[in-house]
């Protein structure tokens, strides 16, 4: 019995012992997950970017920077999703085309590949998709220099080009791959492929059956450092042009203080801009006005500023290696001699308040998540109007409704001017081919085709720039009235030729 009550005595101790013990054991354990979780994040703040995989400057498939920075990753592959608002955004089957809207834009490119096919933009994930697939490519001969804005392709200039440093071989590269059919150079980009980290990838070991990508993660940060970079030797040559020019460009400070200095080495964004011009840059490296073509290697007409006239003048300077005055194409009604437009986004965003205060692409189409602890810019980028708390509010104190009908007001009257410009340009192009009917010479006719260059170049700016007015609103209103009053002229001018008025 006695036995038997120590027994249970004792039992109850050893009860008492293995519970403590447990607990204690439990409590060790939180505790030290406790400390080596706050040492991990304190190590995570320290350094936010412990690698798993080693990536490079080869490595253009995205999947591998996401093992290292999966948020971002997520956020990079949303870009497939729809996106659109009632001007903007894309579908996620087939983009409308541009001209259900704007007729009048099937006349205003008449015998121009665009009249062909052109498309509203969508994500970014489609870019090279799209222009694979476009009828101005499929039915019409392109050139290599395409591929800049819609692949990741410098490991293919680099692999292609010539000379001593890694930028002579890049500027070799982007002019010999630019110079080939579009076909041929896709072929190169696809055999340069993505080297796999995974596999102990050195340098040269490229993915061949991998393919190319849209725009990747290497495109916009160091592999290294991770930190922002520009790597386009469009913009980079483009962005030197500008720095060396007279006009002011109070909103990009850091080519205002180069402009200060010996001028000894050239402007260098990576190594020159603050971070907050960089995220612009980034953007800049594509959404812009550019000439690329047969004739000569690509570029980006900043060399006389980035508003819309200072880039014509350029253009009207510009001669091609044939001695000719550059132009796009020559229109198939009246034989003008003209400019094509292309998303003008950095140039136009230039001219607003936004920049002028010092607000980036970035603030706007690539705004900050909370994701837990972390802080993540958003690398779905899509029109801010599907995400106003983050993009505007952030600045702006009013609610959502309120600044949805800002913008509205903004992009509608811009869309109502682009109308008016369209049935302007049209009339012009009646005027003239009427003139040339009853007919009117070619000497007759020069000034008025010289009048629609200018009416054309103008009204494409806009329609071709992809906030509808609201990147600069003012400016925009700007460039459709001067449209509008060069179309106008040139229909007064032709009408003089037509015989009914003589
Ligand atoms: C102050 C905010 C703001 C800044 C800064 C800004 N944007 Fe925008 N952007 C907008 C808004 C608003 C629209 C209109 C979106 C819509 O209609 O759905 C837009 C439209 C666009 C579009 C078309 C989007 C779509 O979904 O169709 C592109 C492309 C674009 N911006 C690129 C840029 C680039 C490049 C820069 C910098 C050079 C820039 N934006 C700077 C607010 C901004
Ligand atoms: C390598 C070139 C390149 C770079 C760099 C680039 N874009 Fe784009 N962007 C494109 C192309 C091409 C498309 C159109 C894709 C299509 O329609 O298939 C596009 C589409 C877009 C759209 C429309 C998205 C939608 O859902 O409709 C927005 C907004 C945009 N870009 C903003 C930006 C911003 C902001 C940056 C900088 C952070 C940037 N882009 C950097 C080439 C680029
Ligand atoms: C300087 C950069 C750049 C170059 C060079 C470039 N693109 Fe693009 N492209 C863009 C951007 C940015 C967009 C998205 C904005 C838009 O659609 O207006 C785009 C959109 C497109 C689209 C989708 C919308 C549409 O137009 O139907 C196609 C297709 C396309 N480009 C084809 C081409 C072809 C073909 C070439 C060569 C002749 C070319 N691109 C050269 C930057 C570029
Ligand atoms: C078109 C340019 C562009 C591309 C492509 C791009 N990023 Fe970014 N990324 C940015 C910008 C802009 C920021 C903000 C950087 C800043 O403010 O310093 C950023 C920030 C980051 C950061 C810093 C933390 C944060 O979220 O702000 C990481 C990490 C990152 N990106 C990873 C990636 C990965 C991974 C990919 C590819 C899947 C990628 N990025 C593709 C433009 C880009
Ligand atoms: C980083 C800050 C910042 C962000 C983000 C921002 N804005 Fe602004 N916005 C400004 C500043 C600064 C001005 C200049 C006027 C002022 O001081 O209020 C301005 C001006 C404006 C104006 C008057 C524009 C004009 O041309 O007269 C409108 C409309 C506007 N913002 C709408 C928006 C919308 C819509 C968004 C989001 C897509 C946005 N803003 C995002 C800072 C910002």
């Amino acid at each position: 019995m006695n036995l038997d009550i120590n027994n249970s005595q004792k039992k109850r101790k050893w009860t008492v012992y293995g519970t403590v013990l447990v607990l204690t054991s439990i409590a060790t354990l939180v505790v030290s997950w406790l400390l080596i979780t706050i040492f991990e994040h304190k190590e995570e703040a320290k350094n936010p970017y412990l690698k798993l995989v080693n990536v490079s400057e080869e490595t253009t498939d995205p999947q591998y920077w996401g093992m290292n920075w999966a948020r971002e990753y997520d956020g990079y592959k949303r870009t497939v999703e729809p996106s659109k608002t009632n001007f903007g955004g894309g579908d996620a089957v087939t983009p409308h085309e541009k001209a259900e809207t704007y007729p009048w834009l099937t006349r205003m490119f008449a015998g121009y590949a665009f009249s062909l096919d052109y498309r509203d933009r969508r994500g970014h994930a489609y870019m090279l998709l799209d222009q694979e697939k476009t009828r101005r490519v499929t039915e019409k001969p392109q050139t290599g220099a395409c591929l800049h804005c819609h692949t990741s392709v410098m490991p293919t200039y680099r692999r292609l080009g010539d000379g001593n440093t890694d930028w002579e071989k890049i500027v070799s590269g982007f002019s010999k791959l630019g110079a080939m059919p579009y076909q041929l150079a896709h072929e190169e980009v696809v055999k340069t492929g993505s080297n796999n980290p995974m596999t102990g990838g050195g340098a040269q070991k490229f993915e061949h059956e991998e393919g190319s990508h849209p725009v990747s993660c290497v495109d916009c940060h160091d592999p290294k450092s991770m930190q922002l970079r520009v790597t386009r030797p469009g913009f980079i040559l483009g962005i030197q042009a500008l720095a060396n020019s007279n006009e002011p460009v109070p909103h990009l400070p850091s080519i205002e203080q180069w402009r200060k200095g010996d001028r000894h080495e050239a402007y260098n964004p990576n190594v020159d801009a603050s971070r907050q011009e960089m995220r612009s840059y980034v953007c800049g490296q594509c959404h812009v006005e550019y000439y690329c073509g047969p004739k000569t290697t690509l570029f980006f007409p900043w060399n006389n500023g980035l508003k819309v006239e200072e880039i014509e003048s350029m253009y009207d300077q510009y001669k091609f290696p044939d001695g000719h005055r550059f132009f796009d194409w020559k229109h198939q009604e009246t034989g003008a001699e003209l400019l094509k437009a292309q998303h003008p986004e950095f140039e136009t965003w230039s001219q607003g308040i936004h920049a002028r205060s010092g607000v980036a692409c970035a603030d706007c189409h690539m705004p900050y998540l909370r994701e837990g602890a972390m802080k993540v810019s958003d690398h779905w980028v899509r029109s801010p109007l599907l995400m106003i708390n983050r993009s505007c509010q952030t600045c702006h104190p009013y609610d959502e409704s309120q600044l949805k009908a800002r913008v509205a007001t903004i992009q509608n009257r811009n869309f109502e001017l682009l109308q008016r410009s369209g049935a302007a340009l049209t009339d012009l192009l009646n005027a003239i081919n009427q003139a040339k009917k009853d007919g009117a010479s070619d000497a007759q006719i020069h000034d008025a085709q010289e009048l629609q260059r200018k009416a054309q170049w103008r009204l494409d700016f806009v329609a071709a720039e992809n906030s509808m007015g609201f990147h600069a609103p003012q400016e925009s209103a700007r460039i459709l009235g001067e449209s509008i009053d060069y179309a106008r002229q040139g229909q007064i001018l032709a009408t003089q030729w037509q015989k009914n008025t003589q």
